[in-house]
């Protein structure tokens, strides 16, 4: 039987990861076939060079879809049945100050953790609301899948103010590990890996991890983890993992993994249990936004426009996005039914029945026409319990900040987070991302 075609708007058009998303989605035209294509952002110019080589792109290798770039609303989310949100509210120039204020502190400067996630979050609710909003307007039906980060934040923001909205928010840091763990274990890819995870987004631990036969994985992952974190190769400096600071990441969740050694860590715990080490490591001169503008940015849209000035796409840099393949996959699942097991962002309901029903977590739910059913975790241990615990009430207060345009509330928020020493430092820091936000942020009473 033939599946049924389906149109899609991304949004955040101009991002770096949307061509990269756009091969991704041709090479799966067998499994999630596409009758319209388009792209919304609210920068014109940015989205142009993207959309530009995209076009070039689609002519040469699916010419069946339709496809245009906008910037109206109307446009871009009516007759859709799925919006790809990943919009970057401020744009990477922001994150550069998310990054360098917490550092002058001496805090850790992060896109999604501590101080800078909280920056970003409070910039990012309005733009993704925006973009709900819109979808409810033009295509009622649809489903939004949001990778919009801090997705944690994001997720908490749903959940306030439009909890009726087909929204599903997503992460691919499980799948990137996971197919550090498949190369580990010498499997094809992670979708021979069947896995049992609880936390919140950035924030969260393997229990089980088993092959389709049922077999055990976890022994001989956590004998590789505990000597080389997910890095692949048995010797340190491996370029397997390509940048050096996520190649750091990858070796740096051997020590994480130390603190329970019955789980396996998602990698972004190093921010919380190992801040001192974070910022040590780190050069407040030049963070990660530095590296991102100067390699992905520079790269993605010079290769843009290369294959939009020669008109074909023959033998182009750009690949599909690997970790994107997650998102076709939820996409199918909602469209055909395919009771996939996916790791996703949802409401507690007693998921984690030792966690507040109103907590956003991550945890396998099965896919389906119906939408997502989280499945049971099960009471957790005490020190994941107060961990998560404190990072839910961080979240949770960065929303009503937003929402009552509280001061107070989002310096108890900075000040809660397990990245920041003292209500001082919280203070110093907060007060600098305000001047820094101003274009941003509500002004805080
Ligand atoms: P980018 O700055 O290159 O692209 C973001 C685009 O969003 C820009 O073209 C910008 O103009 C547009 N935009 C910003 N605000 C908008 C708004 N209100 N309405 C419409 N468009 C808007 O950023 P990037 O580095 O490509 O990242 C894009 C997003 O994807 C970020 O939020 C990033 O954190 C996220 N991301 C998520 C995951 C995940 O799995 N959850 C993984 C990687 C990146
Ligand atoms: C990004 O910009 O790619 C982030 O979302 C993750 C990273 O690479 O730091």
């Amino acid at each position: 039987m033939s599946l049924e075609a389906q149109s899609v708007v991304i949004a955040g058009g101009g991002s770096t990861y949307t061509a990269g998303i756009v091969m991704m989605l041709i090479e799966n035209q067998d499994k999630f076939p596409l009758r319209q294509l388009k792209f919304y952002d609210n920068n014109q110019e940015r989205q142009e060079v993207v959309a530009k080589a995209c076009e070039v792109i689609i002519r040469e290798r699916a010419p069946h879809i339709s496809f245009l770039a906008t910037t109206d609303p109307e446009t871009a989310f009516s007759d859709v049945d799925f919006v790809m949100a990943h919009i970057r509210v401020g744009g990477l120039k922001m994150r550069e100050l998310d990054e360098k204020i917490p550092l002058r502190h001496g805090v850790v400067g992060q896109e999604t953790c501590g101080p800078g996630g909280v920056a970003y979050g409070m910039r990012s609710i309005p733009g993704v609301i925006e973009l709900i909003d819109f979808m409810e307007k033009y295509s009622p039906k649809a489903w939004m899948l949001n990778y919009s980060n801090p997705a944690a934040i994001v997720a908490e923001a749903t959940r306030r103010l439009r909890p009726e909205a087909k929204i599903i928010n997503i992460c691919d840091m499980p799948v990137a590990i996971k197919k550090s763990m498949a190369d580990i274990l010498g499997l094809k890819n992670e979708n021979e890996i069947v896995d049992r995870y609880y936390g919140l987004n950035h924030f969260g631990w393997w229990t089980e991890l088993t092959d389709r036969q049922g077999n055990d994985l976890m022994p001989r992952l956590q004998e590789h983890v505990k000597k080389f974190g997910y890095a692949a190769a048995v010797e340190e400096g491996n370029p397997l993992l390509g940048e050096a600071s996520w190649m750091d990441t990858f070796q740096k969740a051997k020590d994480v993994y130390a603190v329970d050694p019955d789980t396996v860590p998602n990698t972004y715990l190093k921010y919380y249990l190992y801040p001192d080490y974070v910022v040590a490591h780190a050069d407040p001169q030049r963070t990660r936004a530095n590296e991102v503008m100067e390699n992905r940015e520079k790269n993605v849209f010079a290769e843009c426009q290369r294959v939009a000035r020669e008109q074909t796409a023959v033998g182009t840099a750009i690949e599909a996005g690997e970790h994107a393949e997650f998102i076709v996959q939820l996409a199918g699942a909602l469209a055909y039914n395919t009771y996939e097991r996916m790791l996703l962002i949802v409401e507690n309901n007693g998921a984690i029945a030792n966690m507040a029903k109103d907590a956003m977590v991550e945890v396998p739910c099965i896919v389906s026409k119906r939408g997502y059913e989280p499945l049971c975790m099960g009471e957790i241990p005490d020190f994941q319990k107060g961990l998560m615990t404190q990072q839910v009430s961080v979240e949770k207060l960065v929303v009503q900040a937003y929402l009552e345009k509280s001061y107070q509330k989002l310096w108890q928020a900075l000040t809660l987070s397990k990245t920041v020493p003292s209500a001082k430092v919280a203070k110093e820091i907060l007060d600098e991302l305000i001047e820094a936000n101003q274009d941003w942020w509500p002004e805080l009473k």
